[in-house]
């Protein structure tokens, strides 16, 4: 318990109804000490999982700081297992910018956020900042351990972001691309237990903790690192949204327009490698491919032409322009497109998201290298 949280609940109650000490302070007091002699060390260890519930705006911000200073953050600090957290709070501090920012930082720690509900709150107010239910949370822990191993030892490369193509040292091509759909899967793959390459393009986004991640800027090494390592990949996602074409020559110094003696400037652009084509052609049977595509019109169509031309097992179609899926956004909403098969997705976050695309996968997967038993 935080100092705050034993101004609401008494310690003892708490000790009486777990059945167990509550940590107070990060020193224990005389004659209560852990094995160890410290709790971040016996309890760190010892615990598979650990929740906090209700978790303030304050312990948020202090866990994504790595700010260690009371018996509770000590431990999530030093905690070796899963850390679960189900933010509680008014509804006004729930908008606070930094609030999101902090859960955005948890989660590439590998944290789980359980999302908070909407109604009334302790204070009067309406709105979105309730505590979930302990159901929800204890249904998250158990579908956490459920399927913490359903990809272990297997190899999962993934590709994310823009690629940034250079006209000259200052300027380049690029497009929308925030790279959040890519980190997710990444992140779900490593909860998974899963070893995760993960090849990313300029981004924004914190690095996520437990994958090994390969920063590139341009679409050609982008493919060079697909290159070294997809051969080893169980599973193959590519969803970066590398650029088409690229400038066919840079230019060494910045472009000066003073120098410019035409009214118009023409850069000329090649094809780049279609990465996802390229593993496509050299897939081996039991490897399984997703592309994406990000479409303005005929989505599932043209998802069903890029799934035969690029040779890949699964198309998720992305719709580019609608409000909360495709660039940018936190949301999306995708149709999981296979040989055959068509699953529509409704509005949902791009974790959850992952989890839909990694669940599919996963089945593929499985078929391709269950050994099938024969009846004698
Ligand atoms: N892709 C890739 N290498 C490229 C271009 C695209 O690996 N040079 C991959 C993307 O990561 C995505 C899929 O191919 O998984 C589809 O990308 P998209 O840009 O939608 O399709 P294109 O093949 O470029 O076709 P078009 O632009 O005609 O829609």
């Amino acid at each position: 318990m935080t100092p705050a949280a034993s101004h609401f609940i008494a310690p003892l109650t708490f000790a009486s109804l777990a059945k167990y000490p509550v940590a107070l302070s990060m020193f224990p007091a005389p004659g209560d000490e852990p094995a160890s002699g410290s709790w971040h060390i016996d309890w760190g260890l010892w615990a598979d999982a650990m929740v906090i519930a209700p978790a303030t705006a304050s312990t948020i911000a202090k866990l994504a700081a790595g700010i260690s200073d009371n018996a509770l953050t000590v431990i999530a600090t030093a905690l070796r297992g899963k850390l679960f957290v189900a933010p509680a709070m008014d509804t006004d501090m729930y908008h606070y910018p930094a609030l999101s920012r902090n859960l955005q930082t948890l989660r590439s720690f590998g944290v789980e956020v359980i999302p908070v509900g909407e109604g009334e709150l302790a204070s009067g107010l309406i709105g979105p900042g309730r505590m979930a239910e302990p159901t929800e949370i204890a249904n998250r822990i158990a579908a956490h351990f459920a399927r913490s191993c359903s990809l272990q030892s297997r190899r999962v490369l993934i590709t994310a972001g823009p690629t940034h193509e250079p006209i000259d040292p200052v300027r380049f091509i690029a497009n929308h691309s925030s790279g959040k759909m890519g980190y997710a899967l990444a992140e779900e793959a490593r909860d998974r237990g899963a070893h995760v390459t993960l090849v990313s393009g300029p981004t924004s986004l914190p690095q996520p903790v437990g994958v090994d991640v390969v920063h590139v800027i341009t679409a050609e090494q982008m493919a060079a690192a697909v290159d070294a390592c997809s051969n080893e990949a169980d599973i193959i996602i590519a969803a970066a949204a590398v650029a088409d074409f690229t400038p066919t020559h840079t230019a060494q110094q910045k472009l000066k327009r003073r120098q410019m003696t035409e009214a118009e400037l023409h850069i000329q652009l090649r094809p780049t490698h279609d990465i996802l084509r390229a593993v496509g052609e050299r897939k081996r049977a039991e490897q399984v491919l997703i592309g994406f595509a990000l479409e303005t019109e005929r989505l599932v169509e043209s998802a069903q032409a890029k799934l035969r031309e690029k040779n890949c097992d699964l198309v998720i179609a992305n719709p580019a322009t609608e409000a909360g899926a495709g660039f940018g956004a936190d949301t999306n909403r995708v149709t999981i497109v296979g040989h055959g098969t068509e699953q529509p997705l409704p509005m949902m976050t791009k974790r959850e998201c992952a989890a839909a695309i990694l669940d599919a996968a996963e089945q593929l997967l499985d078929a391709r290298t269950t050994p099938q038993t024969t009846s004698p």
